[in-house]
């Protein structure tokens, strides 16, 4: 048995959980601009809810779900995304029913898809996402695009590739389908064993096939703009006037095919193309969906929304050198001599981090030198010195690590002392 983390999975440890903090602490508060307020959903779900909701024809469902049997005998899955467990949720909830729609939500937590590790590619990530759910304003299509793009270029990232598609409506994809088939059937032999199955099932997948993608087939293949009915075809060009009203630069992919069935009429991705940034260049991507409200057992509701993952947010802006702050330091160091002294550092320590004060002590019984030589590699602004002599004196010696000044300050008064030294005497 190992004892590594399982493959596909990461620690993140301080020097980089600061970043992570920090970039959940931009993206909530672009949502809170665009006035997506925070759903936090179980991580764990009825397998049956993303056999339905994301399709039993795409990899996720068929190869990539953690699914297990739990005591009750029923069947769990860990969360391979974020949208069904959403779409679910506002069902349950009835949150349809309530008067100030759309519902905007954002979400921010771990998925699992057991896929083939590599850069850019875990077994356990983290997604931010959005789902605005009850309006098929083709406006709020244009939200979400500008939400997702937003969020990649305010934490400075410029080489930034938005691609759109539209998949159309029932009738459209209908149509596309049954063309799909005639074009690819006469070459159903050449095709790898899942593209047999997907031909059948769900053509559209077979131009999202990683196998099959130099058949020249596929070149050929017909595309959706084509079979796209009037309302679809003027949905899409509506998207459009509203990212053009916005100055956001998109290009048209009609190949773009999402590896989620719950979607019809927008779709897109967000690339990377910094260079250095790896074989995965897409960063995030996203749609409407229309049948899925109804799937879950709600009304007929149409929702958009997207995901990005974090660790491939971290490593775009790393590609484009983008500096994230880190660890902050310390305040206050605190070392202590003697028994009585290590008392009174304790009491003190306590009442300095109660008043809003950073402050870390020695725990190791380190010499007064060692405990110096720990507050330097800490980085900490202050040290506090206290010992018999200080103690007897009823004064705490104070040095300021930058200058090097000190100066002794009454134990009594050390509190409001650090407070002003620390706020710069405001
Ligand atoms: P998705 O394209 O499957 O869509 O995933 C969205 C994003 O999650 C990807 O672009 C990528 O950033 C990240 N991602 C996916 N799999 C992995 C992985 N194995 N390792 C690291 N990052 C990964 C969805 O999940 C949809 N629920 C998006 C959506 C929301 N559509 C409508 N609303």
């Amino acid at each position: 048995m190992s004892m590594n983390a399982p493959r596909g999975t990461q620690d993140i440890l301080p020097g980089t959980s600061e970043k992570w903090q920090y970039v959940e602490e931009q993206l909530a508060d672009l949502c809170r601009r665009y006035h997506y307020k925070e759903i936090r959903t179980p991580i764990f779900e009825h397998t049956e809810l993303f056999q339905r909701g994301v399709g039993d024809s795409t990899d996720i469902v068929q190869k990539e779900m953690y699914t297990f049997e739990d005591r009750g005998g029923r069947s769990i899955t860990l969360r391979p995304e974020g949208t069904a467990s959403v779409v679910r949720s506002y069902v349950q909830n009835k949150v349809y029913g309530l008067p100030n729609q759309p519902t905007k939500y954002f979400y921010m937590g771990p998925m699992f898809r057991y896929e083939r590790p590599q850069q850019g590619r875990m077994r356990q990530f983290v997604q931010f996402g959005i789902e605005a759910l009850g309006s098929d304003d083709p406006a709020i299509d244009a939200e979400v695009l500008s939400l997702a793009l937003n969020s990649y270029r305010e934490l400075g990232l410029k080489s930034l590739k938005l691609v759109v598609n539209s998949l159309g409506d029932q009738e459209s994809r209908e149509a596309h389908r049954a063309a799909l088939v005639r074009h690819f059937d006469p070459h159903r032999e050449e095709l790898c064993a899942d593209c047999q199955v997907r031909l059948d099932q769900n053509p559209l997948r077979v131009l999202d096939c990683k196998k099959d993608r130099e058949h020249p087939a596929m070149e050929t293949a017909p595309s959706i703009l084509e079979y796209l009915n009037d309302y679809s075809k003027d949905y899409f060009e509506q998207v459009k006037q509203y990212l053009d009203v916005m100055d956001i630069e998109y290009v048209v992919d009609p190949n773009l095919v999402r590896g989620l069935d719950y979607y019809n009429h927008t779709a897109f991705e967000i690339m990377s193309e910094a260079e250095g940034f790896g074989a995965i260049t897409t960063l995030s991507g996203g749609g409407r969906y229309t049948g899925l409200v109804q799937e879950v057992g709600g009304p007929e509701t149409s929702g958009i929304g997207f995901a990005m993952s974090i660790e491939r947010l971290l490593m775009a802006l790393e590609a484009e050198n983008v500096e994230l702050p880190t660890d902050e330091g310390l305040d206050v160091f605190f070392v202590s001599l003697g028994d009585e002294a290590n008392r009174t550092a304790v009491k003190l320590t306590d009442e300095l981090r109660r008043a809003g004060i950073q402050v870390d002590k020695d725990y190791l019984g380190k010499k007064m030198k060692a405990q110096f030589k720990a507050a330097d590699r800490l980085g900490s602004k202050f040290v506090l010195v206290l010992g018999d002599q200080e103690l007897e004196n009823g004064v705490i010696n104070v040095k300021n690590m930058a200058s090097g000044e000190q100066q002794e300050v009454a134990l009594d008064g050390i509190i409001e002392h650090m407070q002003k030294e620390l706020t710069g005497g405001k």
